[in-house]
């Protein structure tokens, strides 16, 4: 009896493995991957930028910020991989159409791309907050990452599919005190994110979100400056007692982008220490 279920699961994981349509599901390599990565000058762009790098990935590092785009993508070569900065302002569609098609031209095909260009205001409560201000934010925030995936998944559906990520954030899952129009931006990328998903579902190309807490960057560092004692009581609001370092969002982003979230779509994970569980 043992013997003949033993018979029968074997049977059934042959099955499965020749119905399982991935090829490497559990790969973190990226060799032959082409990957895009919006917003790479610094920050959590930068560390995504520099994790595709090692994982074998061809790079392409784009930014407004030229010297720091040159800079990631170099310290990309210097470790032994493959990378091509191009200069791009993600509000102007020209600017990322040409920015895809450098990426073909170059590298021939694209695989990956990260979305994670993007601004935030000074922290103001609503009423307090200037139109200028506004327009600025959603411009990058949300027309930014549109434009993009537009271009994206144009490039994407002529080669069979592809992976994106759009770097959202915790305040695009809950409200942000002083921060009304860069949570609604946040927001606003969530049915971005997930209507494109449900858009290209059958075409092989795969949306997701994640949504950090507070990251260890630039724009971190330009919050925290702005109001004393801010750090401390941002910090505490965080069950795990401290910040992300960008590394740490890196890896979630790698693995929305491999064969190991092959059914994962549409989805915002959280990589923010606990801050949207409290
Ligand atoms: N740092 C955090 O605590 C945190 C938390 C949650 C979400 N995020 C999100 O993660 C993303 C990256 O944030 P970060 O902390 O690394 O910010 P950052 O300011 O350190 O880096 C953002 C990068 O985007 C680039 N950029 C800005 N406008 C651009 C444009 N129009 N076109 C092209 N590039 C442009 C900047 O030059 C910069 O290199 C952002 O979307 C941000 O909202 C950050």
């Amino acid at each position: 009896m043992k013997g003949s279920i033993k018979q029968d699961i074997k049977q059934d994981l042959k099955q499965d493995l020749k119905q399982d349509p991935r090829q490497d599901p559990a790969s973190t390599s990226f060799a032959g991957k082409v990957v895009l990565v919006t917003g790479a000058a610094g920050g959590i762009g930068r560390a995504v930028a520099l994790a595709f790098g090692r994982a074998g990935a061809s790079v392409v590092v784009a930014d407004v910020s030229v010297d720091g785009g040159h800079a990631t993508a170099a310290t990309i070569v210097q470790h032994g991989g493959k990378a091509l900065f191009v200069a791009a302002n993600v509000t102007r569609a020209f600017e990322v159409e040409s920015l895809v098609d450098k990426t073909v031209h170059h590298y021939g095909r694209l695989d990956c791309a990260v979305n994670c260009a993007g601004v935030q205001e000074d922290s103001l409560r609503l009423a307090d907050i200037d139109e200028a201000a506004f327009d600025r934010i959603m411009d990058v925030n949300v027309k930014g990452v549109w434009l993009s995936m537009k271009y994206q998944i144009r490039q994407m559906a002529t080669s069979g599919g592809g992976a994106i990520v759009n770097l959202s954030s915790a305040f695009g899952q809950v409200g942000a005190p002083a921060q009304s129009v860069y949570a609604a931006s946040k927001h606003a990328l969530a049915g971005l994110t997930k209507s494109a998903a449900l858009d290209y579902a059958r075409d092989g190309i795969r949306v997701n979100a994640v949504c950090p807490g507070a990251v260890r960057t630039p724009m971190l560092a330009r919050a925290v400056g702005r109001e004393p004692g801010f750090e401390k009581k941002l910090r505490a609001a965080h069950p795990m007692g401290r910040f992300a370092e960008p590394g740490e969002v890196a890896d979630a982003v790698l693995w929305l982008c491999s064969g190991a979230s092959s059914f994962v779509t549409g989805h915002e994970l959280a990589v923010d220490g606990g801050f949207t569980a409290l």
